[in-house]
């Protein structure tokens, strides 16, 4: 609701010209340093989808990593990473996607997911779209169902939930 949305605002710190000029970066760390803040934010997502909605969470590095191993820890649940390219040591799944500022790939462990396991997929911010977009495609490849698609902070004017459709997404604070 409005408070939760309001405790993201307050978190956040807008950062002109990063990672290069024209982009206004969205810092959500000052939230996550917020201890207050940050159980505050992670429970209101579980409160959001339910705890009997999903099996396992997907985190999108780097990020999105943080509120995903909250997600998973408090409700019991694993958590699996979407890593950018070459970090994974098995065999995985790729997916390349443009970002606001170049280009960037993802990948998933192929054996990831158990046949239909419903995954939440957690990021911090929803943009363009391009990197969530990337990591759904992973997760839907690996063999896993998309419970939901949530971040803290969702760009609307970048539309990038668009490209999500028909998938459950979830933004806690849309700007
Ligand atoms: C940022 C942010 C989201 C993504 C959103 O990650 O954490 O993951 O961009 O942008 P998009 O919707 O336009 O794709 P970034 O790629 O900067 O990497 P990081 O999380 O590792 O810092
Ligand atoms: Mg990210």
């Amino acid at each position: 609701g409005p408070e939760l949305a309001s405790v993201v605002l307050g978190g956040t710190v807008d950062v002109l010209d990063f990672p290069k000029p024209g982009i206004v970066f969205k810092d959500l760390m000052p939230l996550f340093a917020d201890g207050a803040a940050f159980r505050r934010v992670v429970d209101g997502v579980i409160e959001h989808f339910g705890r009997e909605s999903f099996d396992v969470v997907a985190g999108v590095e780097a990020r999105g990593f943080v509120v995903a191993a909250a997600v998973a820890y408090a409700t019991g649940v694993g958590v699996v990473p979407v890593r950018k390219a070459g970090k994974l040591p098995r065999k995985a799944l790729s997916a390349t996607y443009e970002l606001e500022y170049g280009e960037a790939t993802l990948e998933v462990h192929e054996d990831a997911f158990v046949a239909g396991q419903r995954v939440l997929v957690v990021d911090d911010v929803l943009a363009t779209g391009g990197t969530a977009g990337a990591a759904l495609e992973l997760v839907e490849r690996a063999g896993g169902t998309v419970a939901g698609f949530t971040v803290l902070m969702e760009l609307g004017f970048l539309k990038g939930r668009e490209r999500l459709a028909p998938r459950p997404v979830h933004a806690m604070l849309t700007v």
